[in-house]
């Protein structure tokens, strides 16, 4: 299985919108996909229809209580479950700061799953506190939506250097994987730059041992669409809400890349984006 936590410590960069499509994209190529939604926002089960009244419980039962995943977690589709978030999981942060161990508490929840899954996935919450250092512990490998403004990088460092230290402490198998720039602009100047700097930061790590050297600058970039910003209200995935969206074609060819599958041609309407090599 492969476990992947989508972090950036900004809020509004794509990190929700590609947990929950990426996660739907990986389904519908036949992947059993678990999304656990670890944002006390809980947009990501709003965007898969799921909204808990205070009767239903979810991620904070789990990890305040003797929960189990497999008590909340909801089916919605083929191949796609939902581990869903409420309100109440902000007040987590506060009821776990005095607990000892309280950052391995979802990876000892994970041990107990017995469900296989060959994707598991976390939309983490723009902050690198006690709800983003659990998925740091429970997950293999780290996604990172950036989206190119001017400053992307910004702050970069000290999620590097969180990345970094929970490798090194709690969980030595941790490595960023995947860089995707999200609400991509094709054909303005700002975009290419962007990419370019987040390209040449990356090669320049290569030869270095940290938890991030190996990191793949995902190839797709996932276009700014409307139909992205709009399937969300309508609890539904892109792939429900407009299958032949551009939003539903980057994302599906998002999940090729990360399946290892050889990208789909382009449309006759679309050229690659030129990047020049750092
Ligand atoms: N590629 C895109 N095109 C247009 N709107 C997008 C795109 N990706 C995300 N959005 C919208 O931008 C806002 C922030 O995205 P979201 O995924 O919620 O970010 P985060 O989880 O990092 O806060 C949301 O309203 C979302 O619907
Ligand atoms: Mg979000």
């Amino acid at each position: 299985m492969r476990s992947i936590a989508i972090i950036n410590q900004k809020g509004g960069v794509g990190k929700t919108t590609t947990a929950v499509n990426l996660s739907a994209a990986l389904a519908e190529q036949g992947q059993r996909v678990c999304l656990i939604d670890l944002d006390p926002q809980a947009h990501a089960s709003l965007h898969l229809g799921v909204a808990l009244g205070n009767d239903r419980q979810s991620v904070y039962q789990v990890l305040t209580g003797d929960t189990l995943l497999a008590d909340v977690r909801v089916a919605i589709e083929d191949n796609l479950w939902l581990v869903p978030s409420q309100l109440d999981l902000a007040a987590a942060e506060m009821e776990l700061a005095g607990e000892v161990g309280r950052e391995v508490i979802l990876r000892d929840k994970l041990d107990l799953e017995h469900e296989p899954y060959d994707y598991l996935i976390i939309d983490c919450p723009p902050s690198l506190g006690v709800l983003t250092l659990n998925a740091l512990t429970a997950v293999n490998e780290v996604f990172l939506p950036l989206q190119p403004h001017f400053l992307a990088l910004h702050g970069f460092g000290k999620l590097l250097r969180t990345i970094q230290v929970v490798a090194q402490r709690l969980n030595p198998g941790l490595r960023l994987s995947g860089v995707m720039l999200c609400m991509y602009e094709s054909g303005t100047r700002l975009a290419a730059e962007v990419t370019t700097d987040v390209a040449g930061f990356f090669e320049r790590q290569k030869a270095q041992r940290t938890a991030w050297a190996e990191a793949k600058n995902y190839q797709t970039r996932i276009r700014r669409n409307i139909r992205l910003a709009e399937a969300p209200s309508f609890g539904q995935s892109i792939f429900h809400y407009a299958p032949d969206s551009n939003g539903a074609r980057d994302y599906r060819q998002l999940a090729r890349e990360v399946l290892g599958l050889p990208l789909e041609p382009l449309q006759a309407n679309e050229q690659p984006e030129l990047v020049p090599c750092p």
